[in-house]
C-alpha cells in the first residue's frame, strides 16, 4: 500500500494501529501534573507502547533527513511556545498552568497510527484553554470536510478560516501527511488553502490532519537540536492530530478516543 487502503487486510491493520495509538493518549492523561518531567512522560509511554501494546514507537531514532540527527525519544512533548517535535527531557519539568501537546505514533504489524492532543498541568490560563479548544475545533472542521470527492483545499480552508476567525494563525511549514506502512507519505495535507483546490480525495486514502495554531504570528524558528520548533514570538502554540481513512460518506477517525464521538 501507499497511503491508500485497497483491501480489507490493510484497512484492518490501519484501524488497529490507530486504536492502539489512541490508547496511549488515553493512558498518559493522569500522569500530566505539575512537577513531572517530560522525560518521565516519555518513559511511561515507551514502556506502555513496547510492553503492553507490543508496538514500535515510530519516533525513536526516526530521521526526516539524512543529514539531521535521529529523534532521540519515543514521543514528542511540545510545551507552551513549542510548536511541534519537542524532545522529552529530564530537565523540562512541568509548571502549574503549562500546556503541552503529546504526539504518539505507533507501528503495529507494519502499520502506523499517529495522533496527538493537548494537556494541561494544573489549571490553564484563559488564553491557553481557548487556543487549545479552537485548535481542536480546527481539527474537527478539517475532518468534517473529508469525503470522497472533496479536495485537500477544502480541508485546509476549513481549518484556516476557523483559526483566523478567532484571531489565531496557522503554521505553514508543517502539515498532515499520507500514512500507512510509511510514516510520512504523500500527499501533504496543508492546514490552509482555498476551497476546491488541490488533490481530490478518494475512498481508501489514509492521512493525518494535524493543525498547528499559534496565538501570535504564524512564524516559527528551529532550535539548534534540529528538531524542536518554537514560535518566533514565543507566544503559545497548540496542536491536535488524528489519522483518518476516507470513506464514501466522510471520514473514519482511526485514532478516535472514547471521549470523542464523530
Ligand atoms: N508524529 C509527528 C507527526 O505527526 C512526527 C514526529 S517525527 C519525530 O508527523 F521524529 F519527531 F518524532
Ligand atoms: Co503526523
Ligand atoms: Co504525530
Amino acid at each position: 500500500m501507499s497511503a491508500k487502503v485497497t483491501n480489507e487486510a490493510d484497512a484492518a491493520g490501519m484501524r488497529e494501529a490507530g486504536r492502539l495509538a489512541a490508547s496511549v493518549l488515553e493512558m498518559i492523561g493522569e500522569y500530566v501534573q505539575p512537577g513531572v518531567s517530560t522525560d518521565y512522560l516519555n518513559d511511561i509511554c515507551h514502556r506502555f507502547i513496547v510492553d503492553e501494546l507490543d508496538c514500535i514507537p515510530a519516533p525513536l531514532n526516526y530521521r526526516n533527513s539524512p543529514s539531521a540527527p535521529p529523534f532521540p525519544r519515543s514521543i514528542c512533548t511540545s510545551v507552551n511556545h513549542v510548536v511541534c517535535h519537542g524532545i522529552p527531557s529530564d530537565k523540562k519539568t512541568l509548571k502549574t498552568g503549562d500546556c503541552l501537546n503529546i504526539d504518539v505514533t505507533v507501528i503495529k504489524d507494519g502499520y502506523h497510527g499517529d495522533t496527538s492532543k493537548m494537556y494541561f498541568a494544573g489549571k490553564p490560563r484563559v488564553l491557553a484553554e481557548r487556543l487549545a479548544r479552537v485548535t481542536q475545533e480546527c481539527l474537527y472542521r478539517g475532518i468534517e470536510a473529508v469525503r470522497a470527492g472533496a479536495t485537500l483545499g477544502d480541508i485546509g480552508h476549513a481549518i484556516q478560516s476557523h483559526a483566523e476567525a478567532n484571531h489565531f494563525s496557522v503554521v505553514r511549514e508543517f502539515c498532515g501527511h499520507g500514512i500507512g506502512k510509511v510514516f510520512h507519505d504523500e500527499p501533504q495535507v496543508l492546514h490552509y488553502g482555498r476551497r476546491g483546490s488541490g488533490l481530490t480525495l478518494e475512498e481508501g486514502m489514509t492521512f493525518t490532519i494535524e493543525p498547528m495554531i499559534n496565538a501570535g504570528s504564524r512564524h516559527i524558528k528551529m532550535l539548534p537540536d534540529q528538531w524542536t520548533v518554537v514560535t518566533k514570538d514565543h507566544k503559545l502554540s497548540a496542536q491536535w492530530e488524528h489519522t483518518i481513512l476516507v470513506t464514501g460518506q466522510g471520514a473514519d477517525v482511526l485514532t478516535q478516543r472514547s471521549e470523542e464521538s464523530f
